[in-house]
C-alpha cells in the first residue's frame, strides 16, 4: 500500500510533498486525458458500484484531480491502483485479460498485484487501499 503522497510522487516522478487538506472529495469517471495533480480526498471515498468493473478489466477515475484505475481480476476481488505508466508518466485506461496496458510505449502491468509484466516501464503502479461496501467500491490514499 502507498500513501497518497506515494500515488502523487509516483505519478510525476519526483518525491514532492503535497499539502493535505480536509474537503469532501470530487470523484470523476474521466477519458484518457487526466492529468495528476495534487490530491485532497481524505478517504475513504466511493468511487464505482461493483456492476461498473467487469471482471478481468478495470476503469480509470479521477478522485480530487488523481487518476487511479479499479480492477477485478478475479470475480468479487477487486483492486486499485495509480493510473499514471511508471514509464513516463501517461495516464492509462485500457485493462483487459487482467493486464494493464500502457497505450503510449505498450509496457503491461498485473491487474492483480501492479507488478510490471514487461516494459519499459521500470517499477509496479502504486497501490491504493480498496474497499467495498455492499455494492460500493470505496478508495483510500
Ligand atoms: S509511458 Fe507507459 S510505457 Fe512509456
Amino acid at each position: 500500500m502507498i500513501s497518497r503522497r506515494g500515488v502523487i510522487a509516483s505519478a510525476v516522478g519526483v518525491s514532492a510533498v503535497a499539502a493535505l487538506t480536509a474537503c469532501t472529495p470530487e470523484v470523476t469517471d474521466l477519458g484518457n486525458t487526466a492529468e495528476p495533480s495534487a490530491p485532497t480526498a481524505s478517504g475513504p471515498v466511493a468511487v464505482a458500484k461493483i456492476t461498473d468493473i467487469p471482471i478481468g478489466s478495470g476503469k480509470k477515475f479521477d478522485v480530487d484531480g488523481t487518476p487511479i484505475l479499479i480492477t477485478q481480476p478475479r470475480a468479487g476481488e477487486f483492486r486499485g491502483f495509480s493510473a499514471v505508466c511508471t514509464h513516463a508518466g501517461y495516464v492509462m485506461n485500457n485493462v483487459a485479460n487482467s493486464e494493464i496496458k500502457c497505450d503510449n510505449h505498450g509496457a503491461l502491468y498485473s491487474a492483480d498485484d501492479g507488478s510490471v509484466i514487461s516494459g519499459p516501464a521500470p517499477r509496479a503502479l502504486g497501490k491504493v487501499e480498496v474497499t467495498v461496501d455492499g455494492d460500493d467500491i470505496l478508495v483510500s490514499f
